[in-house]
Formats: structure tokens, C-alpha cells, sequence
């Protein structure tokens, strides 16, 4: 087959990969990534264990090639790295595919600013750091199982920044994890942009916010005519460039350099700020190429997020029928920490809650509500079909991780996903 018939006759969705992949460069660290990644899936595909992908926190869109403003969203990867803590627990080992600077596994215990890790230590008689006795025992068990974690290889962290780092990134893993086969779990927490600015539209430098720059866009050298010419218009009356400052314009009007950056100066004759409209392109939907072609065996979990209770079930099916992957895991923005709802093919919806009585930590006088929605629809807790309403929800954090909830429940479908491709097999060994 010549390779033009190849290429006619390739998927669009591939297509549309190539073009993609092709035209938004992969971030510099992908290669190191890769050959980390690859020997991590080694080492635990010979010791039979199960592989888990996870994907943390948020991607951001630069709006320059040489970035000083981009788009980002709330993501603080939460969600993921407690996840991880769960899954390692779990016997899983972890790829954590997660933004660069979101909260980390096992760290981020210490690394919220209401818990900052300063304030667990204290400065011992002799001179030494000393970790607060209040805290000691969390912090050694936190401690324990960092290092164990570091000690067996089982966590393996890579950083991404961008929507397009993501994307390479998530591509290249996937890819990775094919020989793991079923025993592969693609856990996709992170919250990736739908919109990007493409390169051929993306400003090389800074974007300004007047247009006082624009002359020097003509090049260097004709600024530096422009000047040149400037000055000697104003040499013969002014004696000598020194008093510009005070004057604030040349002779002809024309503005010197320091003061047409001043937008503080409401004088008309200073450039104002400009509006900037940011015109972004959808990003290409990739969870189909994913589930085809760049993890065909493992199990794909996706998350859905939405604002609007009406929409969450409806909308975490949508995806669901429309890449036909294994869950998708439904959750509001504002209950997040509270429920979640497993949407999977074949089966009912399942909702996942903190049970009423471990929703208090960090209390505000609303302990009486807590729960008050279940016992309203008097389900005994836990058990209705409906949201939550977050007016009946406690103010902070539950006592009690809802991750501990949702890992469990995962891993239980990542069985089932292992078995039946066991017996598919004719039953050729798939187990952890
Ligand atoms: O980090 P936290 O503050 O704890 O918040 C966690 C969370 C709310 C972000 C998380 O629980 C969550 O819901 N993540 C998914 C957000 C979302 O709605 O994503 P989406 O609809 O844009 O994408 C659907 C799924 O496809 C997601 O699993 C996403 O990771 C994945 N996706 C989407 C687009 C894309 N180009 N690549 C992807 O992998």
C-alpha cells in the first residue's frame, strides 16, 4: 500500500492527532519522561502489578510563545494526589501525570497554606528541628509511607505545565502502558483547557497592553532612526535633549520613551490601555483516541465536572456513550469533596458519599444540617439518587477523604475490566 493511500484512508480522529501533534511542539522533558516512564512500567509489568495513570490539576494556556500571560482553571490537584495515596495503598504503582507545582502525594499534607509544613517544627534545645509533638505521629506515618513509596519505585512523578505538555505527555504514557494490558489504569483526574490558543495565531513576545510599541515593531534599526531624528528636531531649540522628561513631549508632540509607558497620566496625548480579545480553538478531543488506539486495553476512568446538579449525570453519560470507555466519574464543583457518582455502561448510576457522620472537621455552627438532605428524603444516608445541596454541607474540609471511598470502588471495576479480559484470553494470567 503506497503511503498516499495511507494516508487518505487513515481515521479522521488520527488525522486530526497527527495535525495536532504535529504543529504544537512536545514539552523539552518528554524524552526523559518517556525512558523514566518506560522502565518504571517494566520493572512493575515483570512483578505482575497493576499500573495506574493519574492525571493532577489543571493545564494552562499561554497566550505568548515566550510566556508571561496564560488561562488557567481552579484544579488544585487535590482530587489526584490524594487519589495516589489511596491507589499505592491499594498495592497499584503510580504514574503521576500531574501540573507542575499542584499538590504532590504525601506532601501535600504539609504544603497548604493553612498547613504550612513551617508550623509543624520548632527549633530544638541543642539547635536541631524538631517536628511539634502534637503532630509527630500524622508526620511519621505520612513519613513512612512517602519513603516506602520511594524505597519500592512505586510512584513515579512527572510535571506538565501546558494543555499541549499534557496532551504529549498523556499520549506518550499511554502508549507505554500497552504491555500492561488490562492490568493498566488510566485514572484521568486532571482538569485539561477545551480551548488553546493555536501557534500559528500565538504572539511570539509579550502581548502590550497599549499600542506605544508599535513604531518599534518596524525593527530596530528604524527606532533607532526615529530617535536619532527626534533629537535633532529638538537639539537647535531646546539646547539639548536633557529637559525632555520635564517638557513631556518633543517638538512635533511627539512622545519621549519614558512617558508614553506612563498609563497612570490621564493626558490624552498618553497611549491608553487596549482592550485584547483572545480568540482560542477548541482542543481536539483526544479521550477517543485514547481509548482506540493509545491504551486499547487498559481501563479508562474519566472525570466529569459541572457546576449545574441538572446536567451531572446527564452529561457524565454523554461522554461515556460517546467515547465508550469503562466510568466515568461524575462530581460538582461545590461538593466535590463530598460525592461523586460512578456512571459506567450497563449499570445504575452509583453515588459515593462521606457518610453524614464523618462530614465534620473544620466546623461553622452547621453540624445540625449535616445530612440534613438525606434525612429529608429519609434514605438513612447516603443512599439518594439526587445531588446533594451544598447549603446542607458543613463549611471546610470533610473529616474523612472521600478518595478513601472512590479508590476501593475503582479498583473493585478494575478487577472486574481484568477478569473478564482473563477469560477473554482464554485465561491467561492477568492478575496483580
Ligand atoms: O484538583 P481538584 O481541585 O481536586 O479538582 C478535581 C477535579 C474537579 C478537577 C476532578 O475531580 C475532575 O472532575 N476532573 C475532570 C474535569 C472535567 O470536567 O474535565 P473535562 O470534561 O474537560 O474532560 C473530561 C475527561 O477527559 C477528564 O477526565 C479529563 O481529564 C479528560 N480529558 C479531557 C480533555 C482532553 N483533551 N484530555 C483529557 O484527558
Amino acid at each position: 500500500m503506497s503511503s498516499h493511500t495511507t494516508n487518505t484512508t487513515a481515521p479522521l480522529h488520527q488525522v486530526d492527532e497527527n495535525a495536532y501533534f504535529n504543529s504544537n511542539p512536545p514539552p523539552k522533558a518528554l524524552p526523559q519522561h518517556i525512558a523514566a516512564a518506560e522502565s518504571f512500567i517494566n520493572q512493575h509489568a515483570a512483578a505482575n502489578r497493576r499500573v495506574v495513570l493519574i492525571t493532577s490539576g489543571g493545564t494552562t494556556v499561554p497566550l505568548e510563545k515566550q510566556t508571561v500571560r496564560f488561562i488557567d482553571n481552579f484544579s488544585a490537584g487535590t482530587r489526584g494526589a490524594t487519589s495516589a495515596e489511596y491507589f499505592l495503598e491499594a498495592g497499584y504503582a503510580v504514574i503521576f501525570l500531574h501540573r507542575q507545582f499542584s499538590l504532590l502525594p504525601y506532601s501535600r499534607h504539609y504544603s497548604h497554606s493553612t498547613d504550612c509544613f513551617l508550623d509543624f517544627l520548632y527549633e530544638g534545645a541543642d539547635g536541631s528541628v524538631v517536628a511539634n509533638p502534637a503532630h509527630q505521629e500524622k508526620m511519621m506515618r505520612v513519613l513512612r509511607k512517602y519513603t516506602d513509596a520511594k524505597r519500592r519505585n512505586t510512584l513515579l512523578m512527572l510535571p506538565f505545565v501546558t494543555i499541549t505538555d499534557y496532551l504529549h505527555e498523556l499520549r506518550a504514557v499511554a502508549q507505554l502502558m500497552r504491555p500492561l494490558g488490562p492490568n493498566g489504569l488510566l485514572y484521568l483526574a486532571a482538569a485539561v483547557s477545551d480551548f488553546f490558543v493555536p501557534p500559528e495565531r500565538m504572539a511570539e513576545h509579550k502581548i502590550q497592553s497599549t499600542d506605544a510599541t508599535d513604531k518599534l515593531r518596524q525593527g530596530p534599526t528604524t527606532m533607532r532612526q526615529e530617535k536619532r531624528e527626534q533629537q535633532q528636531q529638538q537639539q537647535p531649540s531646546e539646547g539639548g535633549g536633557g529637559n525632555q522628561k520635564q517638557n513631556g513631549s518633543g517638538k512635533d508632540g511627539a512622545q519621549p520613551e519614558e512617558e508614553t509607558f506612563d498609563n497612570f497620566d490621564s493626558s490624552p496625548a498618553v497611549p491608553r490601555s487596549k482592550r485584547l480579545i483572545v480568540d482560542l480553538d477548541p482542543v481536539p478531543k483526544f479521550l477517543k483516541n485514547l481509548v482506540d488506539g493509545w491504551a486499547p486495553e487498559g481501563m479508562i476512568v474519566s472525570f466529569k465536572l459541572e457546576t449545574d446538579p441538572g446536567l451531572l449525570v446527564h452529561k457524565a453519560r454523554y461522554s461515556l456513550d460517546r467515547y465508550q470507555h469503562h466510568l466515568v466519574v461524575g462530581n460538582l464543583l461545590s461538593t466535590r469533596k463530598w460525592e461523586v457518582v460512578f456512571v459506567g455502561a450497563g449499570r445504575d448510576d452509583r453515588w459515593i458519599r462521606v457518610p453524614i457522620n464523618r462530614r465534620k472537621k473544620t466546623i461553622s455552627g452547621a453540624e445540625e444540617l449535616v445530612g440534613a438532605a438525606e434525612r429529608d428524603r429519609s434514605t438513612g444516608g447516603g443512599g439518594s439518587n439526587r445531588p446533594l445541596d451544598p447549603a446542607t454541607l458543613p463549611e471546610g474540609e470533610p473529616e474523612m477523604e472521600i478518595e478513601s471511598l472512590i479508590i476501593p470502588a475503582v479498583e473493585e471495576w478494575h478487577s472486574k475490566h481484568v477478569e473478564s479480559a482473563t477469560t477473554r484470553n482464554g485465561g491467561a494470567s492477568a492478575s496483580r
